[in-house]
C-alpha cells in the first residue's frame, strides 16, 4: 500500500479509534429519488458534521454537495442498471479513476454480484478498479451486493463471508456487507476491515443494536444509508450511531442518545 493510499485510508477509517461512521447516499444510482433523498442537499448537509466519510455518485457530489465541503468521498464508480430494468445486476464502471481524482475523492467503491450470472464482469469491473487505486493511491471499498435474484442466496455468514473473502483477495482494501448471525465468521476470514450496510429502515433501537453487534464482531464500522437519513430524526440517528462506533455506546445507550438529541430538537422548536 502506498503512503497515498494509506493517508486515504486513514481520512476515512479513524486511526485514533480504528473504526468509520460513513454516510451512504448513493441509492439514486439504481433507485433513483430514494424516499429521505429527493433533495439530498437538505438531508445530507445537516449529516456531514457527524459522518466521517461520504458515500455517493459523482452526480451527486457535484450538484448537491459544496466543493468547499472537507468531508472525505468515496466515489460509487459501479452502476449502469436500474431497479426497473431487466439486468439489474449487471453494473459496470460509471466513472474514471482521472474523475475520481478531480473529484478530490477518497475512496473508490464498486459492487460485486457473487452467484449472480454477472458475477464474473463484476469481479473483473473490481479488479480493474483495485489496478487504478494500487496506481493512483486511493482505497477501494468492495460492496458485496445480496437478495434472492443472487442463485437464491440471501443474507448467512456463509455467503457473506465467501464475498467478503474475494472481495479481499482480488484487492479491495475494505469491504462493505450486510450483517448477519455469526458475522464474526464473516470478519473472521476477511484480512480486510470491513463495514456494513443499514438495509432497509428498521426501528432506531433494532438499527443501533445490529450495528454494536456487528463492532462486537469486529466490524471496522458502518457504511449506513437508509436506517440514517430516513430515520424520524436523522441528526439524532447519526450521532447515535456515532456514540456505538466511536465510544462503544450499548444499544440501550445510543438509544438514550437518539432520543435526547431528538427531544433537544423538539424543545428548540418550541423555543
Ligand atoms: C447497494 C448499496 C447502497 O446503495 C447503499 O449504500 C446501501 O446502504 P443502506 O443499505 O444502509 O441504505 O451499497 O448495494
Amino acid at each position: 500500500m502506498s503512503w497515498g493510499l494509506k493517508n486515504r485510508l486513514a481520512r476515512i477509517v479513524k486511526p485514533k479509534t480504528g473504526h468509520t461512521v460513513m454516510l451512504a447516499v448513493d441509492h439514486g444510482y439504481f433507485m433513483g429519488p430514494t424516499t429521505g433523498l429527493e433533495k439530498l442537499d437538505k438531508t445530507v448537509n445537516p449529516l456531514i458534521p457527524y459522518a466521517d466519510a461520504l458515500m455517493l455518485t459523482r452526480g451527486a457530489l457535484r450538484n448537491y454537495i459544496a466543493p468547499d465541503s472537507d468531508i472525505p468521498i468515496v466515489l460509487r464508480v459501479s452502476g449502469g442498471t436500474s431497479i426497473i430494468g431487466k439486468e439489474l445486476l449487471r453494473e459496470g464502471i460509471i466513472a474514471s479513476v482521472k474523475d475520481a481524482i478531480r473529484l478530490n475523492a477518497s475512496g473508490l467503491a464498486f459492487s460485486i454480484m457473487v452467484g449472480s450470472e454477472f458475477e464474473r464482469d463484476t469481479l473483473l469491473g473490481l479488479a480493474q478498479v483495485v489496478d487504478w487505486g494500487e496506481e493512483y493511491g486511493i482505497p477501494v471499498l468492495a460492496v458485496t451486493a445480496v437478495g434472492k435474484e443472487l442463485g437464491g442466496k440471501d443474507k448467512d455468514a456463509r455467503y457473506l463471508a465467501l464475498c467478503c473473502r474475494i472481495a479481499a483477495e482480488l484487492g479491495a482494501h475494505f469491504v462493505k456487507t450486510y450483517y448477519c448471525e455469526d458475522f464474526e465468521k464473516v470478519v473472521e476470514s476477511c484480512p480486510v476491515p470491513i463495514v456494513i450496510a443499514g438495509g432497509k429502515k428498521l426501528p432506531e433501537e433494532d438499527a443501533l443494536k445490529m450495528a454494536y453487534e456487528a463492532l462486537q464482531a469486529g466490524a471496522a464500522g458502518v457504511d449506513m444509508g437508509r436506517n440514517i437519513f430516513q430515520s424520524e430524526n436523522p441528526v439524532a440517528m447519526i450521532q447515535a450511531v456515532k456514540a456505538v462506533v466511536h465510544e462503544g455506546a450499548t444499544p440501550d445507550e445510543a438509544y438514550e442518545i437518539f432520543k435526547e438529541k431528538k427531544g433537544a430538537k423538539a424543545a428548540a422548536r418550541v423555543k
